[in-house]
């Protein structure tokens, strides 16, 4: 959990990501979309969505999810990953931003979204800032869109700032912010690292009608 320089207060989480941005870089784009995202690909919005991506790292997925035809807000908070994802991705047309959990103002991108994605960002939170950061992406959902949440688990890497975050508690956290869990799962690490596994969780708000229950 130690910081190293290379992050502020603003986002003591991003600890470590400048420092070895370069072979991120290279290591994010080695995966896919679709590979990342097996287990909830069926959730995934079919027709063309307004999606954000949250700590998007090098843009892999929100590039994907631009091909697919969607609008998509990237949030990077580590300038080193944002620079190369715009230089990866430069032809796509993904909306970068420069903002971090849990505040997330998004003012360059007002309104709310049909789906937000945080792959390996939220347990980079501590409890307090989830509990912020939940509230913020309930509220940022529109009626019946869905927050797809992918947590790491295992050993921490050198430098990182990470906490260990249950499945279970965020299932709790979601639901305590009216978003309901439509889907759960674990997989192995796609890049084969030794005890880290990953949790996926859908958790959805609630659709307009029963919002006015
Ligand atoms: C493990 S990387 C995942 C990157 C990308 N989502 C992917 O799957 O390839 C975690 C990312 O979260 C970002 N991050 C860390 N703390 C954050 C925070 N408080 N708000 C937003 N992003 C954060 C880091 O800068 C880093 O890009």
């Amino acid at each position: 959990m130690a910081a190293d320089g290379d992050s502020t207060d603003r986002a003591r989480g991003t600890a470590g990501y400048a420092r070895a941005a370069d072979a991120l870089a290279v290591q994010y784009e080695e995966v896919t979309f679709g590979e990342v995202h097996c287990d909830v690909l069926g959730l995934v919005p079919s027709g063309p969505a307004r999606i954000l991506d949250v700590g998007a790292g090098t843009g892999r997925d929100a590039a994907a999810l631009v091909a697919l035809g969607h609008s998509v807000v990237a949030v990077e908070p580590t300038t080193e990953l944002r620079v190369h994802g715009q230089r990866i991705h430069a032809g796509s047309a993904i909306d970068w931003v420069d903002d971090v959990l849990p505040g997330l103002t998004l003012n360059q991108c007002p309104g709310r979204f049909d789906a937000v994605f945080a792959t390996g960002v939220w347990m980079h939170l501590n409890a307090e800032e989830r509990g912020h950061a939940m509230a913020r992406i309930a509220a940022l959902l529109m009626p019946g869109g869905r927050f797809f949440v992918n947590l790491r688990h295992g050993p921490v890497p050198e430098g990182r700032h990470m906490f260990d975050v249950s499945a279970a508690e965020t299932a709790e956290l979601g639901a305590a912010h009216g978003l309901r869990t439509v889907l759960s799962s674990e997989r192995s690490d796609l890049h084969g690292r030794d005890g880290v596994r990953w949790s996926t969780l859908v958790l959805q708000a609630k659709n307009a009608r029963r919002a006015l229950d």
